[in-house]
């Protein structure tokens, strides 16, 4: 059921498939840290295949492969590989097959890592297509809240910010509506869930959308909070309309649920001021350091299928 499986669209899994890495991640936890005492993946070769800027999500991938004793491949930049001649990515995705046992891709287009998966014999892990979707981050996200609360099931989740481009989101809030939840979408009129996202989860779960966190900040459990995404606006303008529209600052958690926590998929640019940091609500750092038990459960459940 895992062997050789691609890691494309949140969608393409269920409630119990997110918990079985959930909980395998959770058996990861103490070897993410000292490495895994069996190397199970030592024969593995990872590729990472990025066109996009990324620190978190590659060097956590890599990471993980490394804790799991695999080795990886990949870029210094896309400037020192064929893309720079170039080369299509389907070409790029029919020669990494033959080095390597599985590719972690990221791409600005949507519907990239799909369209490598049709050309590829081992797995495709989507690192985040474009505006589009980001699988993994949300099984990070998803067991963040899990181990940081003790569950999933009957939370009340806010996601803040950028609802229209940020592919965490779209990910995130698909698969949240296969739990027991409430959710929150708080942004700018400008930058809401896409239609077709909020319509689909709606089938689900109950979902209130609102421009103001002050009006809900008391009932949520968890606040997950985003970055702009000034790269995908087509018009720069359109963006300075929305810079620093909204702040997470100490004031507003005063008038919180005393567990809330606060996630972030990370990189902040100004979304949470730097006071929060050390208050105890702030989890994005420890969620950042989740992706490696995460991609190390994620790389063994489709390299080894078991
Ligand atoms: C996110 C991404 O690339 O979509 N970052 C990440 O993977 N942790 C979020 C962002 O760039 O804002």
């Amino acid at each position: 059921m895992w062997l050789n499986r691609d890691i494309v669209s949140i969608g393409d899994f269920t409630k119990e498939e997110i918990m079985d890495v959930i909980k395998r991640a959770d058996e990861m936890v103490p070897y993410a840290t000292s490495g895994h005492p069996r190397a199970p993946l030592a024969n593995k070769i990872i590729s990472t295949l990025f066109y996009e800027p990324s620190t978190r999500t590659r060097l956590s991938f890599e990471s993980a492969a490394m804790r799991m004793g695999a080795k990886v491949l990949g870029f210094g930049s896309l400037e020192s590989s064929s893309v720079a001649k170039g080369e299509s990515l389907s070409d790029t995705i029919r020669i990494l097959n033959g080095y390597s046992d599985a590719i972690v891709l990221r791409h600005p287009s949507e519907g990239a890592a799909r369209l490598a998966s049709e050309f590829s014999d081992v797995p495709i892990i989507n690192a985040g297509d474009g505006a589009g979707q980001h699988p993994t981050q949300t099984m990070l996200d998803i067991f963040t809240i899990w181990k940081e609360t003790g569950k999933v099931d009957g939370k009340h989740i806010g996601m803040i910010g950028d609802l229209k481009y940020g592919r965490t989101v779209h990910s995130l809030s698909k698969a949240l509506s296969m739990f027991d939840i409430s959710l929150y979408l708080i942004s700018p009129d400008e930058l809401r869930m896409p239609k077709h996202i909020k319509k689909d989860i709606e089938k689900s779960v109950p979902v209130k959308e609102t421009r103001d966190i002050e009006s809900v900040i008391e009932e949520l459990d968890v606040l997950y909070v985003t970055r702009i995404q000034k790269e995908r606006f087509p018009d720069i303008n359109e963006y300075n309309k929305v810079a620093g529209s909204y702040s997470i600052r100490p004031a507003l958690l005063s008038k919180a649920k005393k567990n809330l926590i606060i996630m972030h998929p990370l990189p902040r640019v100004n979304e949470i001021s730097p006071e929060v940091d050390n208050l105890p609500q702030a989890k994005y750092f420890r969620q950042a350091a989740y992706g490696v038990p995460v991609r190390m459960a994620i790389l063994d459940l489709i390299l080894r299928g078991e």
